[in-house]
């Protein structure tokens, strides 16, 4: 990852192999930095505005080369949109896309403005964080596994941040710091999503987790087979039954307020999913390596968590395990009893993420959540109803729901709230049972989030399904493949969590 530093200077001054500046929509002669930019370059930018090519649209880019007349080598403008719809996501989504433009012309060193940090702008602090987390998240790329050269070009190394007034580069190291840590922490799992199936078993993801707590400080504790067994997690080990790997629960704390009574988060992680006895499909089966990516997302909030220090004490659960075919595979009709005392009557063996929930969700709440955010990739119905868009909040109570979606509004990632009427429980109603696993696929993003609800007692609780979210075919703003998503929006919300008395 590059290396990231703010430097007190005027854009005219500084060196590197892009500057990147920005312009709001509608401005004919620009001011500011990149006003500077512009008279040190004879007018070059105000003539693409004035001729049409520049316009300031939200994530428009032009590249000028500087010929000399500027220390830095070329310059890149990036269109910030209207400024009235101008916020922190608009400067995470142009940083990315100005990052990965200068990328992809050849830069190794990257200089920046904050976007949206001038005069009667947004907070300077939050314009550089966001600034920083857009650039570093538009700069990932996994390491992947070709042998041999790699022919494409090389990576960004350097990125500075560049702000004129003393006082407020000053102020920016510490947002740069926290969009540094919360972009590589996203990137951390980022690269735990893309790894596939044979190369993240899940005692590869407890492994990670531990060593990654060992370096950030948090306690980790790995529940095993036998501990699961001692436990009742039974919903976990049926899932696990016809797997070759063993299964995992991973459990990470942090304690920021020592108050006993945690913000748990519980995240699937689902290292494949054939779906078991009720196969999937063949096509497209191979997607099933991103079924971790909730579990990935809870784990790096914890080390951004970790490395932030907020007032709050945090429980992070990830029940870990493959879904196989198998001889000893568990089966529909199988009636188990999980972790939380409630029986449920299998009706598809690919509806697994809810039962190894559900079993993370009652070690939560015997671990004594206060409240609890669960995030996983649970229902292809998460795509149907939302498409790529917004990932579905499901909630049993509107105060913590509200909070959630402001966190997620905070992050920048969108998220629309589901409804969950009592009514929908009907459709997984068990007649041996206290509930079946769905498979009925009328409002299954509702039928996998109110069946989560059913394990956690009262404790307001809140559940993001990113199955449609968490994996991208690839835009101006990321890489194909794993997205992080989920990350920073747990992040903010334990940022925002205050205890009450
Ligand atoms: N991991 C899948 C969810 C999924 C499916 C994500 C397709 C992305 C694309 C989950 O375990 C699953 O298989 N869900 C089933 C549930 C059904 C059997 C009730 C689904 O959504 O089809
Ligand atoms: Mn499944
Ligand atoms: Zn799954």
């Amino acid at each position: 990852m590059p290396e990231v530093t703010v430097r007190t200077a005027s854009v005219t001054e500084i060196q590197a192999d892009v500057l990147v500046v920005n312009l709001f929509k509608g401005v004919q002669v620009p001011g500011g930095a990149t006003g500077a930019v512009d008279r040190a370059l004879g007018g070059l930018i105000s003539q693409a505005i004035a001729a049409g090519d520049l316009k300031g649209d939200l994530g428009e880019t032009a590249i000028f080369y500087t010929q000399g007349r500027l220390p830095a080598r070329k310059v890149l403008v990036v269109g910030l949109g209207k400024a009235e719809k101008f916020g922190l996501p608009e400067v995470r989504k142009v940083a990315a896309i100005a990052a990965r433009a200068a990328w992809k012309s050849g830069a190794r060193s990257i200089a920046t403005i904050a976007h949206g940090a001038g005069i009667g702008g947004l907070d300077p602090v939050r314009a550089a964080e966001a600034t920083v987390d857009g650039t570093l998240h538009g700069l990932y790329r996994f390491a992947g596994y070709k042998t041999g050269d790699r022919e494409d070009r090389p990576p960004v190394e350097e990125v500075i941040l560049v702000e004129r007034d003393e006082a407020k580069a000053g102020a920016m190291v510490a947002g740069a710091e926290v969009g540094r840590i919360l972009a590589e922490s996203v990137n951390w799992a980022r690269d735990l999503g893309n790894r596939p199936a044979n190369r993240l078993t899940a005692a590869d993801l407890a492994e990670e987790a531990v060593r990654m707590a060992r370096e950030v400080g948090l306690e980790a504790e790995v529940l095993e087979r036998a501990d699961l067994e001692r436990l009742g997690a039974n919903l976990l080990l049926a899932v696990n039954r016809g797997s070759a790997e063993p299964p995992k629960m991973i459990v990470l704390r942090y304690r920021g307020a020592g108050t006993g009574k945690p913000i748990a988060l519980v995240g699937k992680g689902l290292t494949f999913d054939t779906g078991g006895i009720s196969l999937k499909p063949a096509e497209n089966m191979w997607d099933m390596k991103f079924d971790m990516c909730g579990g990935a997302a809870v784990l790096g909030a914890m080390r951004a968590i970790a490395l932030l220090r907020p007032a709050a004490d945090v429980l992070a659960v990830v029940p870990a395990t493959d879904n196989m075919p198998d001889g000893a595979s568990y089966k529909p009709g199988d009636v188990i009893q999980g972790l939380s005392g409630k029986t449920v009557e299998i009706r598809s063996t690919d509806a697994e993420g809810r039962l190894i929930l559900a079993d993370g969700l009652a070690y939560a709440v015997r671990e004594g959540a206060a409240r609890i955010i669960t995030v996983s990739t649970l229902t292809g119905g998460a795509l149907v109803a939302l498409g790529r868009v917004r990932s579905a909040l499901i909630a049993n109570d509107d105060r913590w729901a509200e909070e959630v979606l402001a966190a997620a509004a905070d992050a920048g990632e969108k998220v629309w709230r589901l409804p969950a009427d009592e009514e929908y429980r009907e459709l997984f109603k068990s007649e041996i049972a206290d509930m079946t696993n769905g498979g009925k696929r009328e409002a299954s993003t509702i039928q996998g989030g109110l069946f989560l609800l059913q394990h956690v007692g009262d404790v307001p609780t809140a559940h993001l399904d990113i199955a449609a979210t968490a994996w991208t075919s690839g835009d101006r703003t990321q890489e194909p493949g794993a997205t992080g998503v989920a990350t920073r929006t747990l992040v903010a919300a334990v940022r925002r969590y205050r205890q009450e008395a």
